[in-house]
């Protein structure tokens, strides 16, 4: 098959990570007779540089037209003071948007090698975490009227029932690929968005009897995360609670370094990145982890493309890659062998195997 992928590199770590994954995708082409062709796009800071907009129409065009979309991470301290409409982050916001991912899908699973890094107890960990987060993309307070009036400031949290109904479906259609049971997380204890998110929810429920649905506040679920993580498979929530609640789930499996992220919208085109961001501090040094990107480059293969064997082909690389104790500094510990980005790259290229 021939795909043709838009490639933002973006700022920080994020050209290093890219780089390595591509060379992972470069290997999966020859090893499984495909041919990826990438086409470069300017995003975030390095975008704001060059044109002074982190996202000008041309680049996201670029992305519009694409098979998908593999991002690295934006942003950085040096564009801390543009407004707030140019932030590298706004770039972001305006592909997710103008790509249509409304469902973003970000897995909590603990590698088995990794379980001592977790920074939760041994006896909860061994219980097992494995869930995902079904996170609304493109509503809400992230794209609800953001205004400034002399010492008032404003940002409107506004979703309507459809926009609700499209991603609570993928909610139970996620949990019904899995064991079956979905919690929404809401706080319709004190919001009218989320007393309408609970109705629609409740209302689908009724197309999928199969399907378990329980009701979490968010307040509770974040407590939840930590004190019993075993009992969540598929969680499906509101643009921003998913935000603060992915970054939590991805902290307890001990490695943010490690986690893909998925976006799809009505189309196969997905957006692809990994969940962490840019770390400035430690770009240009080949020390940062490119695993979490490698393995959204996986999903990519299995979720846009239907190439279910090569992604496999990635994720199995990764394990044995583990297995054989190596380690990036993020994840570094007592006996293991320290690698730096590149050599992480060449050694899971070493680890890929062909049909
Ligand atoms: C994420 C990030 C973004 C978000 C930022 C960079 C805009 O935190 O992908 O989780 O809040 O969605
Ligand atoms: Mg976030």
């Amino acid at each position: 098959m021939t795909k043709n992928i838009a490639v933002i590199r973006g700022d920080g770590i994020g050209p290093e990570i890219v780089n390595e994954t591509l060379k992972v995708l470069d290997k999966v082409a020859e090893l499984y007779g495909h041919t990826f062709n990438y086409t470069d796009v300017d995003m975030g800071g390095c975008a704001i540089d060059k044109y002074g907009d982190p996202l000008p129409e041309a680049e996201l065009k670029k992305c519009v037209e694409s098979d998908s979309v593999l991002l690295g991470a934006v942003g950085g301290d040096k564009w801390n003071d543009v407004p707030g409409n140019m932030r590298p982050e706004k770039g972001l916001l305006r592909l997710r948007a103008g790509m249509g991912v409304y469902s973003n899908n970000r897995p909590a699973k603990i590698w088995p090698q990794l379980a001592d890094a977790s920074p939760l107890k041994k006896a909860i960990v061994e219980k097992g975490i494995d869930f995902i987060i079904v996170r609304e993309l493109i509503g809400g307070i992230y794209f609800g009227e953001h205004k400034t009036e002399g010492n008032t400031a404003t940002d409107v949290l506004k979703y309507n029932e459809s926009e609700i109904e499209r991603i609570g479906r993928i909610g139970f259609e996620t949990a019904r690929k899995r064991s079956k049971k979905l919690c929404s997380v809401e706080k319709s204890n004190v919001l009218d968005s989320s007393r309408l998110w609970k109705r629609v929810m409740h209302r689908l429920a009724d197309e999928y009897p199969d399907v378990e649905l329980s009701d979490m506040l968010v307040d509770n679920c974040a407590m939840q995360i930590v004190k019993n993580p075993a009992q969540f498979d598929v969680i499906v929530t509101e643009n921003m609670f998913g935000d603060i609640l992915s970054d939590e789930a991805s902290m307890i499996t001990g490695s943010i370094g490690m986690i893909p992220s998925s976006s799809l919208g009505a189309t196969s085109c997905g957006l692809y990145e990994p969940i962490h961001g840019s770390a400035p501090d430690i770009a240009g040094k080949d020390i940062a982890n490119p695993i979490g990107t490698i393995l959204s480059a996986a999903m990519m293969l299995r979720f846009s493309f239907d190439m279910e064997k090569e992604a496999d082909a990635i994720e199995k690389a990764v394990s044995d890659y583990l297995d054989k104790g190596y380690r990036t500094a993020d994840i570094m510990s007592e006996g293991m062998t320290l690698v730096g980005c590149k050599q992480c790259g060449e050694l899971i290229i070493e680890n890929l195997k062909g049909a």
